[in-house]
C-alpha cells in the first residue's frame, strides 16, 4: 500500500461507533481508501503487472445463493445486508503495508494519478450518484440535450461533497456548493477555481440559498446532516432529484414538515434516493475522471489533500483535530 485515506467512516471506527472485525479476530485493520502499487502477481492474473498502480473496491459479496444482487457482481446493492468491507466490516482494510487481493477487486490507476490517487474512492460515491441521477432523469425527454444545464446544490465541502462538485461540472451541470466554511481550509478556492460557485452557510441561511440559486434541480447531499438536509428538501425545484450519501450518528428526533414535502414531492414529480458503495463501472468512471481534474485544475485537486502522515502517526489525523479536508496516511513511499 502506499497512501490510505482517512474519512468520517474511519474516526467513528477507531471510537468504536461503528465497524466490525473478521469472524474470530479481536482487532480490525483500518482503511478502505486505498492506492496500492503491485508487488506481485499470481500466474493467472492478466489485468494488473508489477509496478501498476491500482485502488482497490471496498465491498465484498455475501453468501446467499439467492442474492440475486451480490451473485451478478454488485454488492453494493447487496439484499441481505450480509456483505462485508475491507477495513469497515467482518474484513481487514488496507492500512498496512501488504495486502492480498484478488484481480477482479483492482482497479488499475495510471501512473500520472500517483499523487491523487488515493481520493478514487470518495469519488466513486459521487460517481454512483451521478450515473443512478442520468438514468433516473430519463424520464425528461430534454434532459441534458435541450435548455440551460441543470442546477446542482452540493452540500457540504468536505472531500466527498467538493469531488462530487468536480464531477458535477465535468458532467455539464451548474453547480454550487453550500457549506461552512470553518477555518477557510480553502474549501471556497477549490470550488472557484472549477468554476463553481460557492454560498457560505455563515452568511446565507437555506432559503436565501435557495433564492440565490433560483431553480433547484439536483441536491447532492454530502454532509451528513439530516437537519439540514431535509431543510433543502424544501427548496427543491419541479422534476427535482435530491441524492443522499451522509450517514448521520443517530440523534434525537428532529421536526421536519412533512405535508409540506410530500405536497410537493407529489405535485412536483419530485424523487430522493439514497446512494452507498460503488461498483467496478463506478471506479472506472472516478479514474477517468481524476484524469479529467488533473488536466483542467490540478491544483484544485491536490488542495484536497490537507495531510500526510507516516503510519506511525495515523492516530493523530483518526483521533485528533487536525481538521483539513482529507487527511492520508502515506504508508509506503
Ligand atoms: C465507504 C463505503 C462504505 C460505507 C459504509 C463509506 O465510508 O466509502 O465504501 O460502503 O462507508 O460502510
Ligand atoms: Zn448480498
Amino acid at each position: 500500500m502506499l497512501d490510505v485515506g482517512i474519512c468520517g467512516t474511519d474516526k467513528e471506527i477507531v471510537s468504536f461507533q461503528y465497524g466490525t472485525p473478521p469472524d474470530g479476530s479481536d482487532y480490525l485493520v483500518i482503511g478502505h481508501e486505498s492506492l496500492g502499487e503491485v508487488v506481485e502477481v499470481g500466474s493467472g492474473v492478466s489485468k494488473v503487472r508489477t509496478g501498476d498502480l491500482v485502488v482497490t473496491t471496498v465491498r465484498r459479496p455475501c453468501a446467499h445463493p439467492d442474492c440475486v444482487a451480490c451473485r451478478s457482481g454488485r454488492q453494493d446493492f447487496c439484499y441481505t445486508g450480509d456483505f462485508t468491507e475491507r477495513g469497515i466490516k467482518q474484513q481487514h482494510g488496507y492500512m498496512t503495508e501488504l495486502v492480498v487481493e484478488e484481480e477482479l477487486y483492482l482497479n488499475p490507476v495510471p501512473a500520472n494519478l500517483r499523487k491523487v490517487g488515493v481520493l478514487v474512492e470518495p469519488l466513486t460515491i459521487a460517481e454512483k450518484g451521478l450515473a443512478q441521477l442520468m438514468e433516473i432523469q430519463q424520464r425528461l425527454p430534454w434532459w441534458m440535450k435541450s435548455g440551460p444545464a441543470p442546477k446542482v446544490v452540493v452540500l457540504g465541502a468536505g472531500p466527498v461533497g467538493l469531488l462530487g462538485a468536480m464531477a458535477f461540472v465535468v458532467a455539464g451541470f451548474d453547480v454550487t456548493v453550500y457549506s461552512r466554511t470553518q477555518s477557510h481550509e480553502d474549501k471556497d478556492d477549490v470550488v472557484t477555481a472549477i468554476g463553481a460557485k460557492f454560498i457560505p452557510a455563515e452568511t446565507h441561511n437555506v432559503e436565501e440559498m435557495a433564492k440565490a440559486v433560483g431553480r433547484i434541480d439536483v441536491v447532492y447531499e454530502a454532509v451528513g446532516a439530516s437537519g439540514l438536509a431535509f431543510d433543502v428538501v424544501k427548496q427543491l425545484g419541479p422534476n427535482g432529484v435530491f441524492i443522499f450519501t451522509g450517514v448521520p450518528g443517530r440523534k434525537g428526533p428532529i421536526e421536519v414538515d412533512t405535508d409540506l414535502i410530500m405536497r410537493d414531492m407529489v405535485l412536483e414529480n419530485q424523487l430522493i434516493y439514497g446512494t452507498v458503495n460503488a461498483p467496478p463501472e463506478s471506479f472506472a468512471a472516478a479514474i477517468r475522471d481524476m484524469g479529467t481534474f488533473m488536466e483542467r485544475w490540478p491544483d484544485a485537486v491536490e488542495k484536497i489533500i490537507t495531510g500526510r502522515f507516516p503510519l506511525e502517526r495515523a492516530l493523530e489525523p483518526l483521533q485528533g483535530n487536525t481538521g483539513g479536508i482529507k487527511n492520508v496516511v502515506s504508508v509506503s513511499q
